[in-house]
């Protein structure tokens, strides 16, 4: 069992209930790859994914890892709601809730939306994605991934590489490889690195190629123009000649690292298309890691730990 109703952030799980939703991913991804892929275990439970902001990856992983534990799933988009019409959060959930859903799936463009629903409506809220706060689905995977390709996160060195100032999902990676023993470093230009990262026990570094040579893996951040209220850089161009990863520097450093990417990419930016699509990414297994992480998390969070998967 978690310590926690809802997955707010990583900020709020132990270590030891990180270990439990890696364990037991584990298990379904051993389902996802049967030739049958459902399981009963959510057979009553009715979730609502609320997205008040684009996602493709997170939207469709939540929305199959449902459908994978038999849950009943309904969407709802914040373009096509009652939110046009001026209906606040809470209303708009507790009117959902209204129609008998246990658990609220929720991206939204603002930082504490998640922790401000869990403490006004009577449903497990799980994060999304909340503006450039956390995005704790996405650090579990991510740890997940890493530890599929290279074994016990502990002493792993992981550099996160670019947009770090506007970016949830460095946040929730530091808190969760810090947590499990990894060694955490930050890189990209000084202008997008908080000036108080410190603070949370990583190491910074603003030349990409002493950052490579440092780690085991390199997770490349995209670059969000959208949260981006000044210009940070001179241009994309420079971006990417300075921390881009192409294959030609790949190849010239002294060992081989593992390359990750939470998407969507920006080819030819953060890195080139002969590394997103070579034997050093490891970006779609990151995707697939993903259902399973996030049946783990709905699975432990509905309480069902006693029913057969
Ligand atoms: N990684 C991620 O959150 O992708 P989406 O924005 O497509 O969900």
């Amino acid at each position: 069992m978690l310590s926690v109703q809802h997955l707010l952030g990583i900020k709020y799980l132990t270590k030891e209930d990180i270990t439990t939703i890696l364990h037991t991913a584990d298990t379904f991804l051993d389902v996802i790859n049967r030739p049958i892929k459902k399981v009963p275990s959510l057979r009553d439970i009715t979730i609502v994914n609320l997205f008040f902001e684009n996602s493709t990856r997170t939207r469709l992983s939540f929305e199959l890892a449902e459908k994978r534990l038999s849950a009943d799933v309904i969407n709802f988009s914040a373009s096509s709601s009652s939110v046009s019409k001026g209906e606040t959060l809470v209303d708009t959930v507790n009117n959902i809730l209204a129609m008998k859903v246990d658990m609220v799936v929720m991206r939204h463009p603002k930082p504490g939306a998640a922790h401000f629903l869990s403490q006004r409506v009577n449903a497990s809220i799980i994060n999304a994605g909340d503006g450039a706060h956390e995005h704790p689905t996405q650090a579990l995977l991510d740890a997940f991934t890493i530890k599929r390709k290279l074994g016990d996160l502990a002493g792993k060195k992981v550099v996160i590489v670019g947009d770090i100032l506007h970016s949830r999902v460095a946040l929730s990676n530091i808190y969760c490889l810090k947590a499990m023993g990894a060694e955490v470093m930050v890189c990209g230009p000084p202008t997008l690195i908080p000036r108080h990262i410190g603070s949370l026990g990583v190491l910074v570094e603003t030349d990409l190629r002493k950052a490579l040579e440092w780690c085991d893996v390199a997770n490349m951040l995209r670059i969000q123009l959208e949260r981006q209220d000044t210009q940070y850089f001179p241009s994309l161009r420079e971006y990417a000649m300075l921390f881009g990863v192409s294959g030609s520097l790949l190849k010239s450093l002294s060992k081989e690292i593992t390359i990750m990417h939470p998407g969507p990419i920006n080819r030819g930016v953060e890195i080139t298309s002969d590394v997103a699509d070579g034997n050093s990414s490891i970006i779609l297994n990151q995707v697939e890691s993903g259902v399973a992480v996030r049946m783990a998390v709905l699975y432990l969070l509905a309480g069902r730990t006693d029913e057969k998967m």
